[in-house]
């Protein structure tokens, strides 16, 4: 017989019960699902709810029952329901009617959206340190190609030299900004629903700050019909999580780019690279291919239950049962991406003599505009003459490089002996002192701004996870 069963006369369709079912996915929610229960009874017991005995025996089956699942040893059963109803009904067969008395003034609606806030809360902390071990990567290459030049592009064209400390920190500074946003996710998801019972409160005597204390969580919600239908903060962590993934997926899209023959900036890893089945010289990016191909679910997450929340009346409808599919998925998607382009990114090979090479020739054409601007020449003519210059390099194959001081001075008398280094791309590159720009001294400032971001994070994840 079904806990709710009372009111049937007839048994569940087995159809049905394999359609509603969660628990073959909902079963990850088992610790969370024991911890607030033990807290939950910790309060009936302690309000005189309940008595203290069956407080403890609840308690012990609980333990046991955790026990039982961690060791693979618990009997799954499909009419169950989910994941709230199969540790219930184990209870019950533990101890008997007392293990009826668990949910008392409670509802698996105010249940369900606890363990998830919980389980959402502890997954955060373990997904910013997967960030922050990014950075990390970054930061340690970074460190190592302060002097690595290269052609910083736009339209996929050459553009300007930089250095690749300059290119990597970008990468740096966007995971920061994840880091924030899953810091807010975290305050968003640290309100505590239960006690809200079904969606009206209870009339019995709770005390829902204990419980909240005893959970880790900071906050009540204030209202129990938004308490339990509320996914917004659902809502922002599939965006948070897609925003990695659209940081995660150019940066696969750049290293499967530089690393093909045609630029060859860099060699991904053997171990993180695939081979073909046809052709024995290739050696693919599978790892990035995959990583920007999974940014498409984690996008289509956020649309999915901002969808899965649009005609929902208040409060709770059956349909947010489906939440935890994008939940989880989310999770997996952003954790195992973060985790395999750590690995990537702390395995590329950087061929420095061909990014130099491409960092040569016209990226250096600004300069020479640059040089005439500080010679007094207003820029839009600046401009003009050395385009002109790029021009008759063009059509005579020659480079900047290539260029005498005869030849400069007959684009522009302001040209002297100076000038000749302007077709040096490291000296481009070390001249763009601009606070933020490639030069070397931001580049310094950089990291150590850097450096005290990440400290923060890494703070934060250490102090998140003695609480979780
Ligand atoms: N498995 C359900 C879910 O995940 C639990 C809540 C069920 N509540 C209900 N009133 N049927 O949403």
């Amino acid at each position: 017989m079904k806990l709710w069963g009372g009111r049937f006369s007839k048994p569940t369709d087995k159809l049905v019960e394999q359609f509603s079912a969660s628990l073959p996915f909902d079963k990850r929610l088992y610790w969370e699902d024991i911890e607030g229960s033990l807290a939950h009874t910790k309060m009936l017991g302690a309000q005189g709810i309940i008595t203290d005995k069956d407080a403890d025996a609840i308690r012990g089956a609980l333990m046991e029952i955790r026990l039982a699942i961690e060791a693979d040893d618990f009997d799954f059963d499909l009419a169950d329901e989910d994941i709230h109803m199969a540790i219930e009904r184990a209870l019950i067969d533990k101890i008997g009617p007392a293990g009826g008395k668990l949910h008392t003034a409670r509802s698996r609606n105010d249940q369900v959206a606890t363990d998830m806030r919980l389980h959402l809360k502890r997954t955060l902390i373990v997904i910013a340190g997967e960030v922050a071990a990014l950075q990390e990567t970054f930061l340690a290459l970074a460190e190592e190609h302060r002097d690595t030049v290269l052609p910083g592009y736009t339209h996929l064209q050459r553009a300007q030299p930089i250095f690749l400390a300059h290119h990597l920190l970008a990468y740096v500074f966007m995971l920061d900004r994840d880091a924030e946003k899953l810091k807010n996710c975290y305050q968003e998801a640290d309100v505590m629903p239960l006690g809200s019972a079904a969606m009206a409160g209870t009339p019995l005597p709770i005390d829902r700050e204990s419980v909240a204390k005893e959970l880790g969580f900071s906050r009540l919600s204030d209202n129990s019909m938004d308490a339990v239908s509320d996914r917004d903060w659902l809502i922002s962590f599939t965006a948070a999580a897609a925003q990695i993934m659209v940081h995660l997926s150019r940066l696969s899209e750049e290293l499967i780019i530089w690393s093909s023959a045609e630029f060859d900036f860099v060699e991904i890893d053997d171990s993180h690279t695939t081979g073909s089945s046809i052709m024995p010289q290739k050696k693919n990016p599978d790892v990035a291919e995959l990583v920007r191909g999974k940014t498409a679910r984690a996008i289509s997450n956020v649309t999915g239950i901002l969808t899965l929340l649009k005609g929902l009346p208040l409060t709770y409808n059956r349909d947010l049962q489906e939440d935890k599919i994008y939940l989880f998925e989310t999770i997996d998607i952003v954790s195992s991406c973060l985790a395999v382009t750590r690995g990537m990114v702390g395995g590329l090979a950087v061929n420095v003599e061909r990014m130099a090479e491409a960092a040569g020739g016209f990226a250096v054409a600004t300069d020479y505009a640059d040089y005439l601007v500080v010679k007094g020449l207003p820029f839009r003519m600046a401009h003009d003459v050395v385009g002109r210059l790029v021009r008759f390099c063009l059509e005579n194959d020659k480079e900047p490089v290539d260029l005498t001081l005869e030849e400069l001075q007959t684009f522009d008398r302001r040209f002297a002996a100076d000038a000749l280094s302007l077709s040096d791309p490291k000296r481009s590159a070390a001249a763009r002192i601009s606070p933020g720009g490639t030069g070397s001294e931001s580049i310094t400032s950089q990291l150590k701004t850097a450096r005290i971001k990440l400290d923060e994070l890494q703070e934060w994840v250490s102090s998140g996870s003695t609480l979780a």
